[in-house]
């Protein structure tokens, strides 16, 4: 992947719905000297999304997104995105389905992360899904986004041991701490691309 000059590193996009604990993570990481990236556009379809607070501290461009019409909002991102000479985007907790025209449109690569060792549990409620059906592993998988859900060419993951009474949440917890690590080396992996 190109990196761009000037700031001499790739323009990247996250995208965020809620906490945004993977984009706090993937902005530390921005900062590091090793980093290939650099954060300079928060995109959210929320307003409400907690993560938006850390684009504030860091001081980095954030635009809200209302999804009601898809086709408009996606529109809209391929705009600021090609404003911004966004190279890269990173789905961090986004939960909205990016259409196959965006993806066809958009010029540069799109990541997506997953609470679950792919190709099992795609969709929602992983973790719940994987205690029931008494997994012993479960984990985290960074891949590429094509236009089937959760089914892009992966690029790493990380298993992440289920124990015995394990709730949801503990494992969800246990799962989030491997997905801040996980990010950014899957980003280093496929800087060279
Ligand atoms: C993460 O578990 C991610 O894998 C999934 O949604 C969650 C987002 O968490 N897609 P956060 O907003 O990054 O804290």
């Amino acid at each position: 992947m190109a990196q761009s000059t000037g700031s001499n590193k790739i323009k990247t996009a996250v995208f965020i719905s809620g906490a945004g604990s993977n984009l706090k993570s993937l902005i530390r990481f921005s900062k590091n000297k090793i980093s290939p990236i650099s954060v300079d556009l928060i995109i959210s379809n929320d307003r409400k999304s907690k993560g938006l607070g850390f684009g504030k501290i860091f001081k980095i461009k954030r635009k809200i997104f209302n999804f009601k019409i898809k086709k408009d909002a996606e529109k809209k991102i391929l705009f600021e995105l090609k404003k911004n000479k966004i190279d890269l985007i990173c789905l961090a907790g986004f939960m909205k389905i990016l259409s196959k025209n965006f993806i066809k449109n958009f010029k540069g690569k799109i990541l997506n992360i997953h609470p679950s060792l792919l190709p099992k549990y795609k969709g929602l409620k992983t973790h719940e899904r994987a205690i029931q059906n008494k997994e012993k592993y479960s984990g985290c998988t960074v891949h590429f986004v094509n236009s089937r859900l959760d089914s892009g060419k992966i690029i790493l993951q990380k298993k992440v041991k289920i124990n015995k009474n394990d709730s949801p949440e503990k494992l969800a917890k246990r799962i989030l701490a491997q997905e801040h690590k996980l990010y950014p080396k899957a980003i280093l992996k496929i800087s060279n691309l």
